[in-house]
């Protein structure tokens, strides 16, 4: 069910994502990918690729390989460049045979995963002893007052709650001995984690133009009546006009986790 959901959703804001935002964590998602021994392998996937930023800069870092990216959500994947091996599958079912894969390469996926460690073995059973795996998970938030201010708002306004949460597994993700915890217990070796820094400075334009359409606040603001809603949406741009540019600052700590197939 809780798939089911999550899916729903990346097929609302597929459009949304595919812009600025899929720009700011793929810093982040090529970071990590240069972490990874890639010259000579021969297939290497991004499960959870989303519209698909990685796949070039995994193209330069395996110029031998072939390229796959695959994504649980249709109206994702097929935002992702043509030219590569694009698939639509739940990593927790994963349709490739085993030890088929040399890396596989998932940033900001994991804490959507409902049962983390059915994923993780079946990755783990895709790549080839020795192949090579990468990840980024959310941890650490530091004070964002934008965002206090757009969850006072939807409050003042009577949104339901959140009907979908989307982050089941990030209780585990975001810690890095239970992380690592679980890559070990799913047959993963030489796990290393680090805890890098998120910074994104949007305006009060972008973050109100990304927040109205992503995440939890913004389902919330779907449930409104319309009139509610636009009167939701005005209240929100004149309290956002009142902080300074700082305020807006999304920042925060994240992992890079690397490890190989046991
Ligand atoms: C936050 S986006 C990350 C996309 C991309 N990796 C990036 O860094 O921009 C999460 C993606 O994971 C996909 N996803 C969520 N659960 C999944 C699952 N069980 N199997 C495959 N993909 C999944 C979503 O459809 C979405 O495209």
């Amino acid at each position: 069910m809780i798939t089911k959901d999550i899916r729903g959703n990346y097929a609302r804001v597929a459009a949304t994502y595919d812009g600025a935002w899929a720009d700011v964590l793929a810093v982040h998602a090529r970071a990590v990918s240069d972490r990874l021994p890639l010259a000579s392998a021969r297939r290497v996937a991004e499960l959870g690729c989303g519209p698909g930023r990685l796949l070039d800069h995994l193209a330069t870092l395996a110029p031998q390989a072939q390229v796959i990216g695959a994504d649980l959500t249709e109206e994702m994947i097929r935002r992702a460049p043509a030219g590569y091996g694009r698939v639509v599958a739940d990593v927790q079912t994963l349709p490739f045979a085993a030890e088929s894969l040399d890396a596989v390469v998932m940033p900001f996926v994991l804490f959507h995963l409902p049962d983390l460690p059915l994923a993780l073995s079946a990755v783990r059973r895709s790549l080839a002893p020795g192949g090579s795996f990468a990840a980024v998970t959310w941890s650490g938030h530091d004070p964002h007052p934008a965002y206090d201010v757009w969850v006072r708002v939807i409050d003042e306004h009577d949104a339901p709650a959140d009907p979908s949460p989307q982050m089941p597994s990030n209780a585990v993700t975001s810690d890095p001995v239970k992380l690592a915890a679980a890559l070990e217990t799913a047959g993963f070796g030489q796990v290393d984690i680090t805890v890098e820094r998120f910074r994104h400075q949007p305006t009060a334009a972008e973050f109100l133009a990304h927040s109205r359409v992503i995440g939890s606040m913004a389902r919330r603001l779907d449930l409104l009546p319309p009139e509610r809603r636009t009167a939701c949406l005005a209240a929100a741009e004149r309290a956002l006009a009142e902080l300074s540019p700082e305020d807006f600052v999304e920042s925060g700590t994240i992992l890079y986790s690397t490890a190989r197939a046991a």
